[in-house]
């Protein structure tokens, strides 16, 4: 395992390319799924400074808040419910640039402006969302979200 993190690339897409070889190196030979987590949203938040990072995990007919990074935040969400459950229900990443515009948005901190959820499968059903929120309005775009889902497709190999 990496002692630290090295991302020198200053642009969003030269950080992602620096950083997912070493969230590989990084999970490499640990067999526990929620260590593992727990190190991939420390690395993200790490990298990008985001307002909060962290994955939610699917249990029966809800969500419960897995490994995260940031302020404390909602515990269980429903189906279908807020970002994280339409994420779940669509089987599909949303972008929300303003989270008072998307019904049904759960508020776990009034900081939180914009926001990204990436369902993560395994054989066809969502196993884990990873979530990721902004202090700014309007801070993820289609590097995120084309990023995210490959870092997505990795973890689907952890579970
Ligand atoms: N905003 C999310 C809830 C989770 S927190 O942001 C950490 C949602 O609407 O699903």
């Amino acid at each position: 395992m990496a002692e630290e993190l090295k991302i020198s690339a200053k642009t969003k897409t030269e950080k992602y390319a620096d950083l997912l070889p070493q969230i590989k190196a990084l999970v490499s030979g640990e067999p526990n799924l929620i260590a593992n987590l727990a190190n991939i949203a420390a690395a993200l938040r790490q990298t990008f400074n985001w307002f909060w990072v962290g994955f939610y995990l699917v249990e029966q007919n809800e969500l419960v808040l897995g490994p995260f990074q940031g302020d404390i935040a909602c515990t269980r969400i429903a189906y279908s419910k807020g970002v994280c459950g339409k994420a779940w229900a669509d089987k599909a990443t949303i972008i929300v640039d303003n989270v008072d515009e998307f019904p049904n948005h759960i508020a776990c901190s009034t900081l939180s402006k914009s926001e990204i959820v990436v369902p993560i499968l395994k054989n066809g059903k969502v196993r884990l969302v990873l979530d990721v929120d902004s202090n700014q309005l309007n801070n993820f775009d289609s590097t995120d979200q084309q990023n995210l889902e490959t870092l997505a497709s990795f973890i689907e190999n952890l579970i």
